[in-house]
């Protein structure tokens, strides 16, 4: 049986220490240039510092008209290099194996932010985004690539791609709205296309020690659920990534749109043979028994989000003691300070998920 405390070899770079990683979590403590703050590396570092293998940062714009929010983490730019480097560095004195989660808003962006008209693969009325023309899409790519070698030059492990929750990567994936006529269009390859050309060019633009992961959703925003499976299997058979995440918000789940399949959705996944790549799965893991079951379903890599900004250690906990319950919720405001969660991120987690967190009367 697989340990959460066995090392995992990936396909470059570095085995990650243990199969606990930190999920992805914006927590919107960058300057507004995008560079990066003392809270960001101090709430990041003690994740590494509290055990987890793997650190994911939050989801940097790779392009400033691809920023979502204020306080959003840059990678677009050399001015986010010197800020990009300590973080590097800090997370590897702490043991942790790390990349930077490569991200573009498109019709999610947020112009008031950015000072920049959104774009996506189609236009939209709601956010005012206007559709990309081709040549903009391969500049796109382009940019995750040159985001993801600053990313090396910054002596990050690897990068992590968005792919997942509907943002740019997503929305090509959209059956209905990406009504392209490009390449990038069309039928299911042509809306997968910048995918694997996104991977591609990371490739190309980084060493042969560089990791390169990419995080999918399985289902909504427009996506046709067999159509994600199949994208899926692609990219393992590609056989250029580190890992593929899958972002879920509960592993366990049956499929939205089909509640009472007898299968968990992600059984469609843990089914596809995976050439190498490590699977990482992300939902609902709130202690460590959770993560434990996790694995035992079949993932390589068990990713935690909400669990690690109540509790920093939470990996180092978890791989001490198979029963260590994880934080309780609601958590106070003084809890997630101590817990090296900044002041803005306070303020968003607790905006964004006001169940936990116990704000004083
Ligand atoms: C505060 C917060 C910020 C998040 N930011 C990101 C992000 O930047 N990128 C991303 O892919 N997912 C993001 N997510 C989703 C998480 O990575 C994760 O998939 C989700 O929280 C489910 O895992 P959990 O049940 O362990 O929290 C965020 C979630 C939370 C709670």
């Amino acid at each position: 049986m697989t340990s959460l405390a066995d090392a995992l070899p990936l396909r470059h770079g570095p085995a990650l220490p243990n199969r606990l990683a930190l999920a992805p979590l914006t927590n919107t403590q960058s300057h507004l240039d995008g560079t990066l703050s003392d809270d960001e590396i101090g709430w990041l570092t003690a994740r590494a510092r509290g055990g987890f293998g793997l650190v994911v940062t939050a989801a940097a714009y790779v392009q400033r008209s691809g920023l979502a929010w204020a306080g959003q983490l840059g990678v677009s730019d050399d001015a986010h290099l010197p800020g990009l480097t300590r973080l590097a560095d800090s997370l590897r004195a702490n043991g942790a194996v790390s990349v930077v989660q490569l991200h573009h808003g498109g019709l999610r962006a947020n112009a008031e932010a950015s000072g920049e008209q959104p774009v996506a693969p189609f236009a939209d009325e709601r956010s005012g985004a206007r559709a990309l023309t081709t040549g903009e899409v391969e500049q796109l790519v382009a940019d995750f690539a040159s985001a993801a070698a600053r990313c090396e030059r910054a002596g990050f492990d690897g990068v992590q791609v968005h792919g997942a929750h509907g943002y740019v990567l997503g929305q090509f994936l959209d059956v209905a709205r990406n009504t392209r006529t490009d390449r990038y269009g069309g039928d299911a390859a042509g809306r997968a296309r910048i995918m694997h050309e996104v991977v591609d060019a990371i490739r190309t633009a980084t060493g042969p020690h560089f990791q390169v992961g990419l995080r999918l959703s399985p289902e909504r925003w427009g996506i046709d659920r067999a159509e994600a499976v199949a994208l899926a299997g692609d990219l393992l058979t590609g056989r250029e990534l580190d890992h593929l995440d899958l972002s879920m918000w509960q592993v366990g789940k049956t499929p939205e749109d089909d509640p009472t399949r007898d299968r968990p959705l992600v059984d469609d996944y843990l089914d596809l043979p995976r050439h190498g790549t490590a699977l990482a799965l992300t939902g609902g893991v709130r202690n460590a028994a959770d993560a434990q079951s996790v694995l035992d379903r079949g993932a390589d890599i068990v990713c935690v989000g909400r669990a690690a900004v109540a509790d920093h250690a939470f990996a180092a906990r978890t791989l001490d003691d198979p029963a260590h319950p994880g934080p309780t919720f609601p958590v106070t405001p003084d809890q997630l300070r101590a817990e090296c969660v900044g002041e803005a991120f306070v303020d968003y987690f607790t905006a964004g998920w006001p169940d936990l967190v116990a704000t004083p009367a």
